[in-house]
């Protein structure tokens, strides 16, 4: 028996080894640390300091390698011209989406983002389309944005100089001003049902970027067998399904085919379009999965951007105090500040740029995959390989920025204090899979950081320190660390 079993066990090991070798060894993949059979390179990421670890293999490895995922390969593209190389230059066949199994289980491959192919370009191409109809970028969508900041400011007024976490302030706004896009009405900051699905929201985003979620997505056939966080993944992402659901069905009940009202109403006339076309990828599914989509999306990564500004404003009191300046002479007391006025607030742009370099809150970016077989960098990827496109590694690149690891909104400016765009400036990333909601994010962080500074001394009683700042670099999700502050009313 025991001869037997050691037979067996040494059987497969061997089977292990050799499949592991031949998959292993010849592919002219880039070059990376040796996989273990199972594991792949997994011992190669310290606990809870993934990106961490992924720019110290940028040092050792170069510009692209190779990591395993268990046994899946995945390419690690660094640095400003070789992440632009892929996004940019080679975008078509760049722009495939990459697992994220976290996710996947639940939406199956519906939706914009995670989905690939055919189903990918006509969702894209739609939701593109409608945003902008319904105000990405325009006036339209800007007064929502002055009515939210309005309405937060008014809450923050009410805390009396009190500190306060600004954290759900933020979320309901900016959930609000999505609200209004996708659904045609903003919810009261008190109204429960707003409540619960902020909740859900959240909850959504920051399993996906928790260590479990990560682990997730480099271990999946192990993970699913694990205890643990994770599972509520799907019974959490049903249940936000579920209130999209209702607000879907509420708007067949008056939808007016003539005069779409907002994101939802337009999604349903296109199916209704389509009602004969068996193989349209306009159906109750996607809309449901894209709608959702959107909300986990553009919620806390904007709140998080907003954050992060707000703690570099307290740890630089003098970077506020020139803000506060350019708002008094551009804009001045008597009227809300407007999108248009950026054109002539050359130092705020250029601290908004720095707080979207220097906080580098989605590193990794998302997971792409090569559409078919290239050659890149001198190594040949086969379609479908996996591909991380690292933000993190563009933003601290030494040959785009002196001193990256330093926050110094300067460096958007030229000789004569205008501001300068640099293109390695790339929080939403580039090329095909560019975040749709872009203009929108711009537009909201521009706006709220203006109004807020227009009425407001940002002060704390912490003395925040290099190390409070500095952005942890741990996983999916760049927070900054938990703060309170007080909003002194200012008068101009
Ligand atoms: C500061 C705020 C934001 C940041 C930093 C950000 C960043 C990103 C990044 C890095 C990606 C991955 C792009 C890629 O795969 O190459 C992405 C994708 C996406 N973002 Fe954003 N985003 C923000 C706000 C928003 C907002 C407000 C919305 C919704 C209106 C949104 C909706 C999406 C969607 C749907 C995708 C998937 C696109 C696709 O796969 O085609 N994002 N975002």
């Amino acid at each position: 028996m025991d001869i037997t079993l050691t037979g067996i066990l040494i059987l497969i090991c061997i089977i292990i080894y050799s499949s592991w070798d031949t998959f292993y060894r010849k592919r002219n993949l880039p070059p990376g640390p040796t996989p273990l059979p199972l594991v792949g390179t997994l011992l190669h990421i310290r606990r809870g300091e993934l990106v961490n670890s992924l720019m110290k293999l940028w040092s050792q490895y170069g510009a692209v390698y190779t990591l395993y995922f268990g046994s899946r390969p995945v390419v690690v593209v660094c640095g400003y011209e070789a992440v632009k190389e892929a996004l940019i230059d080679q975008g078509e066949i760049f722009s495939g989406r990459g697992p994220l199994p976290i996710l996947e289980e639940f939406t199956q491959g519906y939706g914009i983002t995670l989905s690939n192919g055919e189903r990918w370009r006509l969702l894209r191409t739609f939701t593109v389309r409608i945003l902008k109809r319904f105000g990405f970028g325009k006036k339209s969508i800007e007064s929502k944005i002055q009515t939210e900041a309005q309405c937060i400011v008014e809450e923050f007024r009410n805390s009396n100089g009190q500190p306060l976490d600004p954290h759900k302030n933020l979320m309901d706004a900016f959930s609000n001003v999505l609200c209004a896009v996708i659904f045609g009405d903003r919810f009261e900051y008190k109204d429960q049902r707003f409540i619960k699905f902020l909740q859900i929201a959240e909850e959504t985003f920051t399993l996906q970027t928790s260590n479990w979620g990560q682990l997730y997505s480099i271990l999946p056939t192990i993970m699913k067998y694990v205890p643990g966080p994770h599972h509520r993944m799907i019974p959490i992402s049903q249940e936000l399904e579920g209130f999209i659901h209702e607000r879907v069905k509420a708007s067949m009940e008056t939808l007016d085919s003539t005069s779409p009202r907002h994101f939802i109403d337009s999604f349903l006339i296109k199916m209704a379009e389509e009602k004969n076309n068996p193989n349209t990828e306009f159906n109750l599914k996607n809309l449901l999965i894209t709608t959702h989509n959107l909300f986990v999306a553009g919620m806390e990564t904007v709140t998080t951007t907003l954050r992060y500004g707000l703690l570099m404003l307290l740890k630089y009191p003098e970077i506020q105090a020139k803000i506060h300046r350019e708002i008094d002479q551009v804009v001045g007391g008597d009227r809300a500040p407007n999108y248009e006025d950026r054109v002539k607030m050359h130092y705020t742009q250029a601290v908004i740029q720095e707080i979207h370099r220097y906080s580098d809150i989605l590193p990794l970016n998302l997971p792409h995959m090569v559409t078919r077989d290239i050659q890149f960098q001198g190594y040949d990827l086969p379609k479908g390989t996996e591909i991380y496109p690292l933000l993190c590694t563009v933003h601290r690149d030494p040959k785009q920025f002196s001193s990256p690891w330093k926050f110094d909104p300067t460096r958007f400016l030229d000789e004569s204090g205008k501001f300068k765009k640099n293109e390695a400036v790339m929080p939403f990333s580039a090329g095909k899979r560019i975040c749709p909601g872009e203009v929108l994010a711009r537009m909201e962080l521009f706006i709220f950081l203006t109004t807020i500074l227009q009425n407001f001394n940002l002060t704390s009683m912490k003395e925040f320190t290099e190390t409070d700042i500095t952005p942890k670099l741990a996983g999916f999700l760049n927070a900054p660390i938990h703060f309170e502050l007080s909003f002194l009313p200012r008068k101009i």
